[in-house]
């Protein structure tokens, strides 16, 4: 059945009724939540909270299936083209919902057109993190030895166009170089290679390398923003280690597919809304290094304008950067 169709079908009912068709049962069946990389990682770990919040909140169960692939882009392809009926959502970022699709001529959606935003959910800096015997303790260090040896170095990532693969492009090319890029499914294998030695460094969302990084099984070098991140105290900035181009928050938010009628939207917005109330929510955020989604960011709009102001601003340098 096609998303046109059941949108088609939906209109339809609701002349008949005068009532939005499903919306007031709505969800009367478990619901999927595509998350679109690996098991374990920070788009994972975010999205099983979020799914969490909306089943407890909505009164049914929201299964998260992993689509991987493509930095994110094959998942949301999928979530673009389900039925518009409210029963599969998305969980995506910065990278799926504003820039991915800027290193993919023939991506088949459009991150502005075919979604419907619910509403953001938590941010993260990212951090620059390198494997545990790495020769370089700082970030000047690691410029410097970097600029060196070019060559030598791999640098993991979730795909072209996750964040980060956008992370370390910027970083990259604030230093001048070109290192192999590696692709895994997301950064949970990415930090697995990095453990047994095949992968020299990440860039990733804090919440992603946090455990490792307390334990000193990798290196944390800066995090990529101005100000330092409350879970990893002691880990100087970018702008404080004169790279300010090293400078990346990523954005986890839930969407559905255009068309998915507005009064489920709505379920979904105070359903989110209910949960990032909660203190219980908030400490595990905190506790994962994120910013909570602030009431007046809450909801639909502040979302498709986040996405878009993202856009606006990172494209132009992202290009650049990939040498466009
Ligand atoms: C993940 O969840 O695996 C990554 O953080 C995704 C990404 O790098 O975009």
């Amino acid at each position: 059945m096609t998303k046109h169709w059941v949108a088609a079908a939906i209109l339809t009912a609701s002349i008949i009724t005068g009532a939005p068709a499903h919306a007031q049962d709505f969800p009367a069946r478990p619901i999927t939540m595509i998350v679109p990389f690996a098991v374990g990682g920070p788009a994972d770990i975010t999205g099983r909270i979020v799914a969490d919040i909306f089943t407890r909140h909505l009164g049914q169960r929201v299964i998260v299936e992993n689509i991987n692939g493509a930095g994110g882009t094959i998942g949301a392809q999928r979530a673009a083209r389900a039925p518009a009926d409210g029963y599969t959502i998305f969980f995506g970022h910065t990278g799926t919902n504003a820039l991915a699709p800027a290193f993919y001529p023939d991506i088949a959606y459009d991150p502005q057109k075919d979604f419907e935003p619910i509403g953001l959910t938590a941010e993260y800096p990212e951090v620059l993190v390198v494997r545990k015997e790495f020769p370089a303790k700082t970030l000047s260090e690691f410029v410097a030895y970097a600029k060196a040896n070019p060559n030598k170095l791999n640098v993991g990532h979730a795909g072209v166009g996750s964040v980060s693969y956008i992370g370390c492009l910027l970083l990259n090319s604030a230093m001048g170089i070109k290192p192999a890029l590696i692709p895994f499914t997301g950064t949970a294998p990415v930090l697995n290679a990095m453990l047994v030695g095949e992968i020299d460094y990440e860039c990733d969302p804090v919440l992603g390398n946090l455990a490792q990084v307390r334990a000193g099984t990798v290196r944390a070098l800066a995090i990529a923003s101005k100000k330092r991140s409350p879970m990893m105290p002691d880990v100087p900035t970018s702008h404080e280690q004169g790279l300010p181009e090293f400078d990346f928050a990523v954005n986890y938010a839930a969407f559905a597919p255009v068309g998915t009628p507005k009064p489920i939207i709505e379920k979904y917005v105070a359903a989110l809304n209910k949960g990032l109330s909660e203190e219980g929510v908030q400490k595990r955020f905190a506790e994962l290094g994120a910013e909570i989604a602030e009431p007046d960011r809450r909801g639909p709009k502040p979302l498709a304008d986040l996405m878009r102001s993202e856009a606006a601003r990172l494209l132009p340098i992202l290009n650049a950067a990939a040498g466009k």
